[in-house]
């Protein structure tokens, strides 16, 4: 109950870095992983976690040996997050700084998962993020973010889907129905 609570005093603080009044579903949460191998991954990144609905699944399904950090630019989630997660390398950062982190470790991502609102987030930080995560990524890695379906449908949520085609040279489109509100999965390969 607690995650919710935090989350929704986010989404008053913070509505349109926020982008939702609750947090994800477990089951956007498998669909986000679904085409992802994290057994066998190597290094695995999250973008905007919030009170970790997608971090649970991924710390399940991942290799202990693997490196796994998230960047949360919310000071208040990132206290959360580290609680619920004691063990995981939790960052309070911008996304668009994933680039530093794992230069610091001289690799790149076999997957990223993404929870920003790309639709609400200003255009030239969604166009810096999406660059970083393309430049991030192995030559076969793999970027999940989702979009609610009734936003998906607006000029915003065109505009994100314009700049996934721009970048990436496959999306595939999976729909979760059991999440409020019911979202569309964007997997997208390098
Ligand atoms: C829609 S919520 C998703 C939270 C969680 N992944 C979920 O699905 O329940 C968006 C999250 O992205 C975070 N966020 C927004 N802009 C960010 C940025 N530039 N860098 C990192 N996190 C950001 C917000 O603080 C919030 O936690």
């Amino acid at each position: 109950m607690e995650q919710y609570a935090t989350f929704f005093k986010s989404m008053l603080r913070h509505p349109l870095q926020t982008g939702s009044v609750i947090p994800s579903s477990r089951y956007l949460a498998q669909t986000m992983v679904r085409d992802m191998d994290l057994k066998n991954a190597s290094c695995v990144v999250e973008l905007g976690p919030g009170t970790g609905a997608f971090t649970r699944t991924i710390l399940s399904q991942l290799n202990p040996q693997a490196v796994f950090f998230a960047l949360e630019w919310n000071p208040n989630l990132v206290t959360f997050l580290k609680r619920e997660f004691p063990n995981a390398e939790i960052h309070c950062d911008s996304a668009e700084h994933l680039g530093k982190y794992l230069a610091e470790r001289n690799t790149k991502a076999d997957y990223i998962l993404s929870g920003l609102p790309l639709s609400w987030l200003p255009k030239d930080l969604g166009e810096r993020v999406l660059d970083t995560v393309h430049e991030s990524l192995t030559d076969h890695g793999k970027f999940s973010m989702f979009q609610y379906i009734h936003s998906s449908m607006t000029p915003m949520g065109a505009q994100v889907h314009h700049m996934l085609k721009k970048r990436f040279r496959s999306i595939k489109i999976s729909r979760t129905l059991r999440n409020l509100p019911p979202a569309l999965v964007l997997t997208c390969e390098k």
